[in-house]
C-alpha cells in the first residue's frame, strides 16, 4: 500500500518536471528539486537515522530512501543506488563498467563481491604496442580499451544472495530518470566539455551527450537517456542474460568490430562476478575490512594502518599536524612502491601475504623519520594528474544490521567514450589499469610490474577501497570508500585515521584537507587549506601555511591539488547511523 501510494506521488513529480524541457533542451528542469520533495528531509551532507544512504547524486541517494520505505535492506539500496548512477552520473559509473561491492550482513558474514571487468580472450601483453612502442592512448579510448563490463553481474550476485525487495523493482528509480530526464549538474557538464572531441566520434555517444550542433549541453537543461531506460528495462525483466548472452553483447559486438574490438560473445557469455575472501585487519582494538585482489585498496590500507599502529598517532597529531602529514606520506610512499611491483589479480598471480604482516610493516616503519622526508624508496622484499576525478563510492546501511560499501567505475571520465548505439550503454576503459609496459604509467601515473601485465581474461588491478571498519567483537562502527583513482586508497586510509585515531566523525574527517603520495612520481599532493590552516595565496595560486611550509622542509616536494578523492562514508553514534557525503561534490546523505 506505502509502496503504491509512493509511486504515485513520485511519478506525479516527474510529470510535472517532464513538462518544462524535452531531451537536452528547453529551461531548467527541478526534477531534482522535484524528487528531492519526495524524500527525506535531511539536510544534505549528513544524515541520521535507522536507515541512511550517502552517494554522490541526490537522485541516487533519493533511490536509496525509497527501497527502504518499500521494504527493502541495505543490499537493496545500494543496488538501487548504483543503477541510478549510472543513468545521472554515467561519466563515473554504470553497466559498462565494474564495481566492488563488500557486504557485512545482519548476521555479521562478511561477502566481497568481485565485479571488475576482465580482459578479453585474444588480450595479450602487446596489444598496445606500435612499432614496438606503447601507445597509452589505445589503452584509455576507444574499442581496444573495453573490457568485459561486469557492474550488472555483481549487482545480481548481491541481490540473489542478500536482497529483499524484487529485482525488476530496484530498476524503478533508474529507468525514470533516464526516461524522464535529470537537470544537468555541473559534475556531467563538465565530464562532457572534457571529452566533447573524443566523445564526438562515436555516434551514440555524440547524439546522447552532445546537442545537435555539436556543442556542450548546459548547467540546468535535461538529459533524457530513453535507450538506456529501454536497456534498463530489458535487464530488469530478462535479468543479466539479456545483457550477457543476448541482445545487448550482439550490438556490443556488433558495433566495436567495425572499430577492429577484440571483444567476443564468448568475453560476455563467460563473465563471472567472483566472491572473494575480503583482507582482514586488526587496528588499535578494531578489525578493519578491505576487498582484496585485484583490488590493491583492502591490501595497502591494511598494510599502512599496519605501519602506523606503531606510532602514537593522536599525539603527533596534536603536537603537530606537519608530522602527522608527512608521517601519512612515508607510509603512502612505501605502501605504493609495493603496489607498483606485486599487485595483480590474484588467479593469475601470486600476492604476497606478507605485505599485511604486521611484522612487515614494523620494519617498513623503522624505515620512517619523523624529521626528514625518505627518499629512494623500492619495494619491500619478504625477509624474512592528479586533480580528475573519476569512479564513484556509495554507502548505505540499515537498521538490521546490514552494511554495505560499494564503489563503482567505467574507469576515467566516460570510460572508453564508446556507446553503444540504441542501448545508451557506454563501454569502460579498464584495460588502462593494467600496466600496458614496464614502466609506462597509466591515466593516473601509475606503474606496474610483470604480475599486473595484461593477459587474457585477467582482471587488472584497482585501487578501489569499499571498506567496513567493526569492533573487536564484530559490531560495525564505520564504512569508508571513495572515488579518484589511486588517491582511493589514502583518501580511505585517512578517513579510518581521523575516526579512529582522532575520534573525529565521518563527517568531519571526510571534508577534512587531504594527502596523498603514490611513489611515483615522489610528490605530496595537498588540498589547500592543510591542517585547516588557511593557505596563503602566491601569483602561482599555490602559497603555503604552516603546515605545508613544514612538509616541505622536511623535504618533500608538495603540489597543490584542489581536490583528492570524493568519499562517502557511515559511522554508528549514539543517536544512530551517521551518514555523510563528501562536501567536494554535489552529494546527498539520507535517513529514513
Ligand atoms: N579504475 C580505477 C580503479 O579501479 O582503480
Amino acid at each position: 500500500m506505502a509502496k503504491t501510494f509512493h509511486r504515485r506521488h513520485f511519478n506525479q513529480a516527474i510529470a510535472a518536471s517532464s513538462l518544462i524541457g524535452s531531451t537536452l533542451g528547453g529551461t531548467r528542469l527541478l526534477a531534482e528539486e522535484n524528487q528531492n520533495a519526495e524524500s527525506d528531509q535531511s539536510n544534505r551532507r549528513t544524515a541520521i537515522g535507522a536507515n541512511v544512504a550517502a552517494t554522490v547524486h541526490p537522485i541516487a541517494s533519493n533511490a536509496a530512501w525509497k527501497t527502504y520505505r518499500d521494504g527493502g535492506n541495505a543490499v537493496d539500496a545500494a543496488i538501487a543506488a548504483a543503477l541510478c548512477l549510472g543513468v545521472v552520473d554515467g561519466h563515473n559509473s554504470g553497466l559498462g563498467g565494474g564495481c566492488l561491492m563488500l557486504i557485512r550482513t545482519q548476521g555479521g558474514a562478511i561477502h566481497a563481491i568481485d565485479g571488475r571487468e576482465t580482459a578479453p580472450a585474444a588480450a595479450s601483453e602487446k596489444m598496445y604496442l606500435r612499432n614496438g612502442k606503447p601507445v597509452a592512448e589505445l589503452s584509455q579510448t576507444g574499442s581496444l580499451a573495453c573490457a568485459v563490463p561486469s557492474q550488472i553481474a555483481a549487482l545480481k550476485l548481491a541481490h540473489d544472495k542478500l536482497g529483499t525487495l524484487q529485482w525488476a523493482s530496484l530498476f524503478e528509480p533508474a529507468i525514470e530518470a533516464a526516461e524522464n530526464g535529470y537537470a544537468i549538474g555541473i559534475a556531467t557538464h563538465t565530464a562532457i566539455s572534457s571529452e566533447r572531441e573524443n566523445l564526438s566520434n562515436y555516434e551514440a555517444s555524440k547524439a546522447v551527450l552532445l546537442k545537435p550542433d555539436g556543442s556542450v549541453p548546459k548547467i540546468g537543461e535535461v538529459l533524457r537517456q530513453p535507450d538506456l531506460a529501454k536497456t534498463l528495462k530489458n535487464i530488469a525483466k530478462y535479468g543479466p542474460g539479456w545483457f550477457y548472452a543476448g541482445d545487448f553483447a550482439k550490438a556490443a559486438i556488433e558495433y566495436l568490430d567495425q572499430y577492429s574490438g577484440i571483444l567476443t560473445l564468448q568475453d560476455f557469455g563467460n563473465y563471472k562476478a567472483i566472491e572473494r575472501t575480503a583482507v582482514r585487519t586488526h587496528y588499535r582494538g578494531n578489525q578493519v575490512i578491505g576487498f582484496p585482489a585485484p583490488s590493491s585498496g583492502g591490501i595497502h590500507i591494511a598494510q599502512m594502518l599496519n605501519m602506523l599502529e606503531t606510532f602514537d598517532v593522536a599525539n603527533i597529531y596534536t603536537n603537530s599536524k606537519a608530522e602527522f602529514f608527512h608521517l601519512l606520506a612515508e607510509c603512502m610512499k612505501r605502501a605504493f612502491a609495493d603496489r607498483a611491483h606485486w599487485l595483480g589479480d590474484s588467479d593469475f598471480v601470486d600476492v604476497p601475504k606478507f605485505l599485511v604482516d604486521p611484522l612487515y610493516a614494523a620494519r617498513l616503519a623503522r624505515q620512517i623519520r619523523l624529521d626528514k622526508a625518505s627518499s629512494n624508496i623500492a619495494h619491500g622484499i619478504e625477509e624474512a594528474n592528479a586533480d580528475k576525478k573519476h569512479t564513484t563510492h556509495l554507502a548505505t546501511a540499515d537498521a538490521k544490521g546490514n552494511w554495505v560499501a560499494l564503489t563503482s567505475t567505467v574507469n576515467t571520465t566516460w570510460g572508453c567514450k564508446v556507446m553503444i548505439p540504441g542501448t545508451g550503454v557506454m563501454l569502460n576503459n579498464q584495460m588502462d589499469d593494467f600496466s600496458i609496459s614496464p614502466g609506462v604509467p597509466n591515466a593516473f601515473g601509475l606503474v606496474g610490474s610483470a604480475n599486473n601485465a595484461i593477459a587474457a581474461n585477467k582482471r587488472p588491478l584497482s585501487s578501489m577501497s569499499p571498506s567496513i571498519v567493526l569492533s573487536e567483537d564484530g559490531t560495525p562502527r564505520l564504512s569508508c570508500g571513495a572515488a579518484g583513482g589511486p588517491k582511493i586508497i589514502n583518501a580511505t586510509l585517512q578517513n579510518i585515521v581521523r575516526c579512529i585515531d582522532l575520534n573525529q566523525p565521518i563527517d568531519t574527517a571526510i571534508a577534512s584537507a587531504r594527502v596523498h603520495q603514490q611513489w611515483r612520481p615522489d610528490i605530496v599532493y595537498h588540498e589547500p587549506n592543510l591542517g585547516g590552516l588557511r593557505q596563503p595565496l602566491n601569483e602561482n595560486g599555490n602559497g603555503r601555511n604552516e603546515v605545508t611550509e613544514q612538509l616541505s622542509k622536511l623535504g618533500h616536494p608538495l603540489k597543490v591539488s584542489s581536490s583528492l578523492a570524493i568519499a562517502q562514508g557511515i559511522q554508528m553514534i549514539s543517536r544512530g547511523l551517521l551518514a555523510a557525503t563528501d562536501p567536494r561534490t554535489d552529494g546527498k546523505a539520507i535517513a529514513s
